[in-house]
């Protein structure tokens, strides 16, 4: 399936729960690579992904990442290799590099036919220590991936969205487009 990359934006929304299927490893690294493409301050790409799908390792990050409510195929920690030297503006550039690569990978992982739902609520310093993250590495965001069960998606009600008027405005604040 190819799906042209408006569509998979507009038609993208969390997928929480999922079919008991494997996913195979190379769409998963299929899908992080799309991640990977981002857009990337200095092109720093500070990105790193550890993909988890022992089911012993998923239930030990499952306890300390109440935002995770079913058994996903695999969890993404999606992690920020941090440009380091106490830069406030260059972490702060590192950090939204990063949201650029966790909605591609959203989008990747929808038009591949997967669910994914980003997980922030999960004890940080837990996750890092399981994982065996070195120094000046963090947990940014889980990604829970997994197929999506049928119909789903179809019955769910799409996440409210604000109007543009709202949250666009032309030439100056307040002015709507
Ligand atoms: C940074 C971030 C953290 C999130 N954390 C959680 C979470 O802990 N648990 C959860 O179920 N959803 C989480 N979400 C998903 C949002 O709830 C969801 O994206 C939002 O409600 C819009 O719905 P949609 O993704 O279906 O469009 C998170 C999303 C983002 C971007």
């Amino acid at each position: 399936m190819k799906m042209d990359v408006l569509e998979a934006i507009h038609s993208r929304s969390s997928v929480r729960v999922y079919r008991k299927e494997p996913v195979a490893i190379d769409l998963i690294r299929q899908v992080i690579q799309a991640a990977a493409r981002a857009a990337s301050a200095s092109n720093a790409q500070p990105w790193r992904f550890i993909v988890v799908g022992d089911k012993n390792r998923q239930h030990a990050i499952r306890a300390i990442a109440p935002g995770i409510r079913d058994e996903p195929a695999a969890i993404v920690a999606v992690c920020l290799q941090a440009p380091g030297a106490g830069n406030a503006h260059a972490d702060e550039m590192a950090w939204m590099s990063l949201g650029a690569a966790l909605q591609n990978l959203l989008l990747a992982a929808h038009a591949l036919g997967l669910g994914a739902c980003p997980v922030g609520s999960f004890h940080q310093r837990a996750v890092a220590l399981l994982l065996d993250l070195p120094a000046g590495v963090t947990p940014a965001i889980l990604v829970t991936l997994g197929y999506p069960i049928a119909g789903a998606a179809a019955s769910k009600k799409p996440a409210p969205q604000k109007g543009l008027d709202e949250i666009c405005f032309s030439e100056r604040w307040g002015v709507p487009l």
